[in-house]
């Protein structure tokens, strides 16, 4: 008799996920962003917002700023600073809009900012995107959390608010 109560409810959930999943990814288009445009992975360079002095922190307008980053094994590459030196650190002033975009040379690799909501798949051949406001004043740390290698845990950065 339970298992009978058990398997209409195991049933019914199963149908209205289903359902649920039917309705995101056909009636809404729900797609992951990253399929909305393909870039090359041997010539990244080609795409305007991967150009070496493309890379890196950028502000658009008051308050709003685009991160464009190359992930490959084992680093990200957020372009260099005036000194040529490699950037390490972003920094943006707290509340602002931040538009991450990132592409693999690759492999798959992930970009995650620890502590934030920023967390991406980041695949060769796609250009993966996040837009969020930086709430919170702190450090925090950028992480690759998709096994890509033996230097996995090599790769790394900063994201700094004030
Ligand atoms: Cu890149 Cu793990």
């Amino acid at each position: 008799k339970y298992e009978k109560i058990w398997l209409t409810l195991g049933s019914a959930s199963l149908v209205l996920f289903l359902l649920i999943i039917g309705f995101a990814a056909f009636w809404k288009g729900t797609h992951p962003q990253s399929h909305i445009e393909t870039i090359d992975p041997q010539n990244v360079e080609a795409h305007e917002a991967f150009q070496p002095e493309n890379l890196g922190l950028t502000e658009v307008e008051d308050g709003k700023f685009i991160v464009n980053m190359v992930a490959s094994a084992f680093m990200y590459d957020f372009g260099k600073d005036a000194d040529g030196k490699q950037v390490e650190r972003i920094r943006v002033p707290k509340g602002s809009t931040v538009l991450y975009q990132i592409t693999s040379k690759d492999v798959v690799h992930g970009f995650q900012v620890a502590g934030t909501n920023v967390n991406m798949m980041v695949e060769p051949g796609h250009i993966s995107r996040y837009e969020t406001v930086m709430k919170n004043v702190g450090e925090f740390t950028v992480v690759c959390n998709e096994y890509c290698g033996i230097g996995h845990h090599l790769m790394y950065g900063t994201v700094e608010v004030y």
